[in-house]
């Protein structure tokens, strides 16, 4: 069988999909991790491959500074999964999946159906990395090539997702690199594709776009030399909460002190406007 080479992106929005690896690959090295993604480290050796030294040392120190909260926030993901299936949704949809390997690394059931929905620049470097190494997903796990800003949903329906049964609908630092329109564009989207008893979770946080990492994070993305693109954008007393509702969601809002407190591994306390809204399709 022919390999074909992987692509890394070196810039591009992509490239946050290799930090957040790079994350992942340290948090796997550690003796009290908060989770096993072996994967990751794979990820993590291709891609240094096609990046100058001098920008692989930069991706490195800024997944440095974001490090603390971002691991923590894929073991919550982890749990928000399990969570998720032991309520009886039978579809998981990744928006803006990433270099995520859930669908191989949680054993989960082989009924469930994984859609891990991405831009066709990250699955030209996922894809390939995947198939040179031994492990096969647990459940069903489908590539959805898509731009979250185009008709997603006509590619997510004809690969297969059933919008009769309940679904869990993922972003994991994904919508935030959309603008506002957009990112509500999405979330209509997936209310109507939601049966009852589908979830979501918006994340309500703050940060600020002209701190050092985020500059930097821009840098990276835009390849230095362009035109910088907008940093994430989130606000904590947006009125996401209450048109969640409007729209046909139940919402209880999680804050991330509560959520972080059986953690094994301390964390510093944040705003207790600050964590997760969780919403349930009525
Ligand atoms: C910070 S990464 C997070 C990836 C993954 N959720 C994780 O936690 O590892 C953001 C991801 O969103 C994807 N993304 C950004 N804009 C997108 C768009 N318009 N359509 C599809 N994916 C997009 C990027 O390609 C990237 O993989």
């Amino acid at each position: 069988m022919t390999e074909t080479a992987a692509r890394v992106p070196v810039d591009g929005v992509a490239v946050t999909a290799i930090g957040v690896a790079i994350i992942r690959a340290r948090e796997s090295e550690r003796d009290d991790r908060l989770y096993d993604d072996p994967q990751a480290k794979d990820f993590v050796a291709a891609a240094r491959k096609g990046f100058d030294p001098e920008r692989w040392a930069r991706m490195e120190a800024l997944a440095d500074q974001f490090y603390d909260g971002r691991t923590i926030g894929v073991r919550l993901v982890d749990e928000r999964f399990r969570e998720a299936i032991e309520a009886g949704c039978g579809q998981i949809v990744l928006l803006g999946a990433g270099l995520d390997t859930r669908a191989y690394r949680l054993d989960l059931p082989p009924t469930l159906h994984v859609y891990e929905i991405d831009l066709p620049e990250l699955f030209a470097f996922k894809e390939p990395v995947l198939a040179a190494t031994a492990a096969t997903p647990t459940c069903h796990r489908h590539v959805v090539i898509a731009d979250l800003r185009e008709n997603w949903r006509k590619t997510l329906l004809d690969i297969g997702f059933d919008p009769t049964v309940p679904t869990c609908w993922v972003d994991e630092g994904s919508l935030g690199y959309l603008n506002q329109d957009w990112n509500r564009q999405v979330v209509l989207t997936l209310t109507e594709l939601s049966a009852p008893a589908s979830r979501f979770g918006a994340g309500r946080m703050t940060i600020d776009p002209e701190s050092p990492r985020y500059r930097e994070l821009r840098r990276l993305v835009s390849g230095d030399d362009t035109p910088q693109p907008p940093a994430p954008t989130h606000t904590p007393d947006s009125d996401i909460e209450h048109w969640l509702n409007t729209i046909g969601w139940t919402t209880e809002f999680r804050s991330w002190n509560d959520m972080t407190a059986h953690l094994p591994r301390p964390t510093t306390p944040l705003d207790p406007r600050i964590g997760t809204i969780a919403a349930i399709r009525r």
